[in-house]
Parts: structure tokens; sequence; C-alpha cells
């Protein structure tokens, strides 16, 4: 099976000189498709600094990153997006949907930047919003929304470009149990549906132990558990 992500020798320290902070040290690991993969680890441990290097938003200190086969970091910015845009789809922890935009424009907004035709976009939203159980609030701005539906919408917007590999950085960590349980649930059985690999950053043991493998990060290093 084919690299989806790959990270070799991979190092990240904030700061220079004396508040020089080694955060990440010399991880080596890769994401083939298909495979569901956690990363565990308490808070300030690395695991935003390591997805900002996974999508190309930050630059390695040491080593690379391959997106595609591709060395994200060497890559001019359009074509770092354009890589990212192909490959790599993003769930936050905090939603980061566009306050005055509905559902629909949310979800088909990836689709949109990336030119594709207004009708094609919007049905292809419409198709994946009823997926997520949203096919009722497709008009809802973010704000007319509860914080579980709000997740799922941007799930869909994650999804709709049909990437090789869904990063999702502690993507329950604002909602009640329940709607935590459905919105992995969700990812999962979306990711299922459509083969895509998973990576799930999370501090939460129960999250962790729904994927196949599972990694520590803990002072700077990986460990496979
Ligand atoms: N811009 C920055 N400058 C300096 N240090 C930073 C910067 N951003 C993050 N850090 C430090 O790097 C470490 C890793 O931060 P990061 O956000 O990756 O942690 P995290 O594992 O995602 O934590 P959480 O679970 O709380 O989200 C933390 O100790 C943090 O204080
Ligand atoms: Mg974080």
């Amino acid at each position: 099976m084919s690299n989806i992500v790959e990270c070799r020798s991979l190092g990240f320290n904030y700061g220079k000189g004396n508040s020089k902070t080694s955060v990440l040290k010399n991880l080596n690991f890769q994401i083939k498709s298909n495979e569901k993969i956690a990363i565990i680890g308490q808070s300030g441990c690395g695991k935003s600094t390591l997805l900002n290097l996974l999508a190309g938003l930050d630059i390695p200190s040491e080593g690379e990153v391959l997106v595609d086969n591709t060395n994200i970091s060497t890559l001019p910015e359009h074509k770092r997006t354009e890589l990212r845009a192909r490959n790599l789809g993003f769930v936050y922890q905090f939603h980061h949907l566009l306050k005055d935009f509905s559902s629909i424009y949310n979800t088909a907004l990836p689709l949109l930047i990336s030119g594709v035709d207004t009708n094609q976009a919007m049905t292809k939203a419409q198709e994946i919003l009823k997926k997520v159980g949203l096919e009722n609030r497709t008009n809802h701005k973010p704000s007319e929304l509860s914080g579980g539906e709000r997740q799922r919408v941007a799930i869909a917007r994650a999804m709709i470009t049909e990437p090789a590999c869904l990063m999702a950085d502690e993507p329950t960590g604002n909602l009640d149990a329940t709607n935590a349980r459905e919105v992995l649930d969700l990812i999962i059985e979306l990711n299922k549906n459509r083969d895509t690999a998973l990576l799930i950053v999370t501090h939460d043991l129960s999250i962790a132990n729904k994927m196949e493998r599972k990694f520590d990060l803990t002072n700077g290093f990986l460990v496979e558990k």
C-alpha cells in the first residue's frame, strides 16, 4: 500500500537560542491508505504542532514531511496549498466554520475554492450533509446550530473533497459524551465507506482505542503502542 503521509527524522523547535523549545524529535512514521491511527498525548506535547507540519502550515526544523510522496515543505505556497487540498481533510477542536455562511456554503467551500462549478459543488454539499444527518439544516448558519451539528458540518466540509487522509485534532473536545461518541462514530463510518485513512490526535484514550494503530507522543518522541 502506498504512503499518503510520511515523516522522516522530523523535528520541530519553537524559538531560537536560549528561548528554543524542542517540541518534536526525530519522528518517523507513515500513514498508508485505509489506516486508522491515533496519536495520544497530554496537553502541550505537540499534537497540533505535528498536524500543522503534516499539513505544510509549518516548516520542519529537521527532517521532512512527504504528502503523496512529495516533500511538502520545499514547495512554493500555492503548490503546497494544492497538494494539501488534493490529499488531506482537516477537522479541528473548534469547528472553524465561517459564521456568515450557511451549512451548505461552508460544506461546499473547498470545492468552490478549487474551481468546481457552483451547481455541482452545491449538489455534492447537499449529498454529504445528508450523510451526516443535516439535510434539514442546510440553510442554518453556525450560530443557529448546536455544537455537535457544527462539528458535523466541519466533518462534511473536510470530507467533500474525498481526501486520501482525514486528520482530526481533538474533534470531539468540545462536545458532551453522547455527542462526542456520535461525531466519532460518524467520522469512522464515513471513513470506512470512502476508504480514506484517518489520523486522530487526542488525549482521550477511549477515542484512541477505536483506532487500529496507536502512538504515544511524550517528551517530543513518538512511540507506537
Ligand atoms: N507559537 C509558539 N511559540 C512558542 N511555543 C509554542 C508556540 N505554539 C505552541 N508552543 C508550545 O509548543 C508546545 C506544543 O504545543 P501544541 O499546541 O502542539 O500542543 P498540543 O499537544 O496540541 O496541546 P493541546 O492538547 O493543549 O491542544 C506547547 O508547550 C506550547 O506551549
Ligand atoms: Mg492542540
